[in-house]
């Protein structure tokens, strides 16, 4: 059986006083009993909001990135192994910003992951291709890719402990979504790597999320699809209200 899930990527906004409102009032919500939600905000925010969700076992927290080493000289990173000493459930590593801005390909992105799941993290495994890829019919050779080089690489136990986010590139943070026939099409070509690398009931039990400009108004749309289990929500996970109409979308 799979999970319902919204997760909410905060990316680099909010002030820590902003961070911590809004976790409240996320967790004050009416969150649906059959859906998960996972808030994934900057590092310097997690400590104080941990606080906040501590009792309320609807809400799981997350981290946005983490270091493919568990400690030594590596000025400004955060390890894997620190989240876990501070109760961080996830971390979301493979996000297309990490990918073009900071240059991490799979191989960086398996690493992350190696020590990731080694530590006891749970992975938001973020998977999608660019515009420029779709339109010449590449998508799901790239994502096929993208999934072999990382998720394929771990045992199924360690497998058990990733949710993949399939985020079309083109569509983060533009306004065009994907249509829910697409998601639907690459959730499914998703699923099938999955079993051809592990098998069928792996591949039916693991969580696959749609993100890229998922917003109230076309949630309903895209979770309704059979092998869509939720959202990676960036731009309206940053208004509580935005973010648990998403919640209740399913
Ligand atoms: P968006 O971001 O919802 O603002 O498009 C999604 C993401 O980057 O995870």
């Amino acid at each position: 059986m799979r999970n319902k899930i919204v997760a909410g990527n905060w990316k680099m906004n909010t002030s820590v006083e902003e961070g911590i409102q809004l976790a409240k009032e996320i967790a004050q919500g009416d969150i649906p009993h059959d859906v998960k939600l996972i808030i994934a905000p900057p590092f310097t925010h997690l400590a104080s909001i941990k606080e906040i969700i501590k009792n309320n076992d609807k809400i799981s927290l997350s981290a946005q990135n983490c270091h493919e080493k568990v400690s030594g000289a590596y000025t400004g990173e955060i390890s894997s192994k620190m989240l876990a000493d501070l109760g961080i459930e996830y971390v979301i590593l493979g996000h297309s910003e990490r990918r073009t801005y900071f240059h991490e390909d799979d191989t960086d992105i398996f690493y992350k992951m190696r020590v990731a799941l080694d530590n006891g993290l749970k992975v938001i495994l973020c998977v999608g291709e660019k515009l420029e890829q779709r339109e010449v019919g590449d998508h799901f050779k790239v994502v096929q890719k993208q999934l072999e080089k990382t998720l394929c690489k771990f045992n199924a136990t360690e497998a058990e402990s990733v949710v993949i986010a399939y985020e079309p590139v083109w569509a983060i943070g533009t306004g065009k979504t994907a249509s829910s026939e697409q998601a639907e099409e690459m959730h499914g070509f998703i699923r099938e790597v999955i079993a051809n690398n592990f098998d069928n009931k792996f591949s039916e039990n693991i969580e696959i999320l749609y993100g890229g400009s998922c917003k109230p108004n076309n949630a309903k749309e895209i979770f309704s699809q059979h092998n869509v289990d939720g959202g990676l929500i960036g731009g309206a996970s940053l208004q509580s209200s935005d973010f648990l109409s998403i919640a209740g979308s399913f």
